[in-house]
């Protein structure tokens, strides 16, 4: 049987969702795949064990218990028509289940490969050898357990499929209320993007999606873009029952009667350099075509092969197609919502053959390296690429400065102690520890905004970072500053001062003076700003005490000009009075935040007498946040 679901249908749906212009709109796919095995084995996720439930088994004949790539890739057929491709993929089994007896069905098998990049010169990699990996979510009982992206899985019943226009249905799972003649297809499309490293993580997150499926951009964590696999199955559920509704009838091998239990798996096997040659042939990148149409392929299929492969190692059982059973392998009872029902007595599990047991290979890669990943030397700052908006940083700080050049964002991060600096939309600088693992990755032409500081120099884009990194710039060091309770020059609160316990002006305010008055009212952080303003606080309020560049605070203090009090603006020298004091111990016996109004008379040494008005602006009543989240800052970021 041959059920052509017609990829143009299928393209013309997905480039709906897609908004960017796709250069790359290459995409393989192969009908000429047979069953190879039905059984319950599974090298990813039980190796040399037994697995859960049985799984429908296309592609090279060494499959068995374990994985390991050079057996794998060593196979003498494929059940794919392709024979360089040794690679074997599989879904779990469908049972048509009615009158307590579970039915296996048949299903045509095909699988796409999406070649589509971000832009044309996005190379799509081979496999690694050695990469396995899971998509779906065998537990899910709704699309949201899944986690998987919207469009990853599609349940399609056919009916009237090869009438202008169709009839064919799109469902949200498996349970159709309606026959489908022509087959029930469930497709599952697995990640694209790979973090050049790990073949295989438990959790999967050595992959990852697009964020938009086959088309879209590889997340900066996952810069490796791999062919995207999308595998389909046409179970014949006309075969057995026809014109019987699906409703209620169908049940996948692990029990689940919601469909949302459908998961895939993909174990490569591969020969990389055939694959890597059809993926640089330029007749095999014009468009949507049969593999059969790609020169670089052709030479190796060989469908009669295909059709007579047999698992080499052996098989574990045999359930053959539509001979009803009493109940599923393993155990696996009807599961609908909740939690897996338990069998008892307990299910034994079959003996697992010598053969088809062996040794895994490797979890990590070791080959050339896919992805050259630039490691800065120490000390410098190296372009990483255009990534997105300020929130692909962790433990972020941003600023503006209308005259931003990508060295003065550079040294503001590194005197941060930040070893990622960003540049955006030519004006503002973004400082952060890490990279967002989920941050993606751009274009360089979309990193185009000029500084403000120098127009020869590109600072970011619209809602997009140009990302520079130094591993050495992990240490805060504001250079020239010798006072070792100063804590930075940062920034005044939005819609209050960023200290509110008090806060006073005097035209003879110096370093001292405002650290003596905070510390008579009992409080651990002093500011000062305008060269003669103190404020006195235990957490910073109103959204202040972002981090700022030191050269912000050029104020000359009143009292004392050859000392920096803030800014003329918005910027804040700050103190923090718990940590030592120059030449000697803590100076603060500041404690819990004090709501008694400013009656000053400091008990430090240089002892002031305050003379002029005290204003103090409202006691220090809320806990503030003392340590500013990236998303807080969200107002500056993507456009
Ligand atoms: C199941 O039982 C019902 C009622 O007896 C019957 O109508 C139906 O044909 C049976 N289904 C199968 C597959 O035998
Ligand atoms: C890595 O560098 C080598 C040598 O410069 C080059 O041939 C190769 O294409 C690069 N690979 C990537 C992924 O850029
Ligand atoms: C003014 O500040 C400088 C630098 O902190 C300091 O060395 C000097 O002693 C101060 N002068 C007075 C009169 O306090
Ligand atoms: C002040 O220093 C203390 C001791 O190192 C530290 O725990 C506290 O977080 C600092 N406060 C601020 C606002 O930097």
């Amino acid at each position: 049987m041959k059920v052509t679901l017609s990829i143009i249908t299928l393209l013309g749906f997905i480039a709906q969702t897609s908004s960017a212009v796709d250069p790359g709109l290459a995409a393989w796919h192969l009908d000429n795949m047979y069953p190879l095995v039905s059984e319950r084995l599974d090298p990813i996720v039980a190796p040399n064990g037994i697995a859960s439930h049985l799984h429908r088994i296309i592609g090279g004949s060494a499959f068995g218990a374990n994985y390991n790539y050079d057996q794998y890739n060593g196979a003498s057929c494929s059940s794919a028509a392709v024979q360089a491709d040794k690679s074997n993929y599989w879904m779990p089994q469908l049972f048509w289940r009615e009158n307590n007896t579970y039915v296996p069905l048949k299903a045509g098998t095909r699988f796409y490969y999406f070649l589509h990049r971000n832009n044309i010169n996005e190379p799509v990699k081979p496999f690694p050898p050695g990469l396995r990996m899971l998509a779906g979510n065998l537990n899910a009982k709704t699309y949201a357990d899944t986690g998987l992206p919207t469009g990853a899985l599609n349940f399609i019943c056919l009916k009237n499929h090869f009438s202008t226009p169709n009839g064919d249905t799109a469902g949200p799972d498996f349970n159709f209320n309606i026959d489908c003649p022509q087959g029930l297809v469930t497709t599952v499309r697995f990640p694209t993007c790979w973090d050049g490293v790990n073949l295989y993580k438990s959790d999967g997150s050595h992959m990852k999606y697009t964020d938009n499926l086959q088309f879209g951009v590889c997340p900066l964590s996952h810069p490796v873009r791999l062919p995207g696999i999308m595998l389909e199955y046409t179970w014949q559920t006309y075969t057995y029952r026809p014109g019987v509704p699906l409703k209620d009838k169908l049940i996948w091998a692990n029990g689940d009667t919601t469909g949302y239990g459908l998961h895939a798996d993909f174990v490569n096997g591969w020969d990389t350099d055939i694959l890597n040659q059809a993926l640089n042939d330029p007749d095999c990148l014009t468009g949507e075509m049969t593999m059969t149409a790609c020169p670089t392929l052709a030479m190796y299929m060989n469908a009669a092969t295909a059709q007579s492969c047999q698992p080499e190692r052996g098989a574990l059982e045999s359930f053959p197609d539509f001979q009803p059973i009493a109940s599923l392998p393993g155990c696996n009872l009807p599961w609908a919502s909740g939690s897996k029902p338990a069998c008892n007595p307990a299910v034994p599990n079959p003996t697992l053959p010598a053969s088809l047991k062996g040794t895994d290979g490797s979890l990590v890669y070791s080959g050339p390296s896919y992805t050259n990943s630039t490691v800065s030397p120490p000390n410098t700052w190296t372009r990483q690429g255009c990534i997105g908006g300020a929130t692909s940083l962790v433990n972020s700080f941003q600023y503006s400065d209308a005259a931003m050049t990508q060295d003065k964002c550079q040294s503001t991060c590194a005197e941060w102690g930040m070893q990622y600096s960003g540049l955006l939309s030519g004006a503002y600088c973004v400082c952060g520890s890490d990279v967002d693992p989920g941050a993606f990755h751009y274009a360089d032409t979309s990193c185009n905004s000029k500084c403000g500081g120098d127009q020869t120099q590109t600072c970011g884009g619209n809602g997009k970072l140009e990302l520079f990194r130094n591993p050495s710039a992990t240490t805060v060091n504001h250079a020239g500053i010798t006072d070792p309770q100063y804590i930075g020059c940062r920034r005044e609160g939005g819609n209050g001062h960023a200290l509110t316990a008090a806060y006073i002006n005097y035209d003879s305010m110096t370093i001292d003076w405002c650290k003596n008055y905070c510390t008579a009212q009992k409080q651990t952080i002093a500011a000062i700003e305008f060269g003669r303003t103190c404020m006195c606080g235990n957490s910073w309020a109103n959204g202040g005490g972002i981090p700022y560049p030191q050269n912000q605070c050029n104020v000359p203090c009143k009292g004392n000009t050859s000392q920096m009090c803030g800014g003329s603006q918005i910027t804040l020298s700050t103190f923090n009075l718990t940590l030592p004091r120059a030449g000697g111990s803590a100076s603060s016996s500041a404690s819990a935040p004090s709501s008694s109004s400013a009656s000053a008379s400091a008990t430090q040494s240089g002892v002031v007498t305050i003379t002029k008005t005290v204003t103090v602006t409202g006691a220090c009543s809320s806990p503030a946040t003392r340590r500013r989240n990236h998303r807080d800052l969200k107002f500056f970021a993507d456009a």
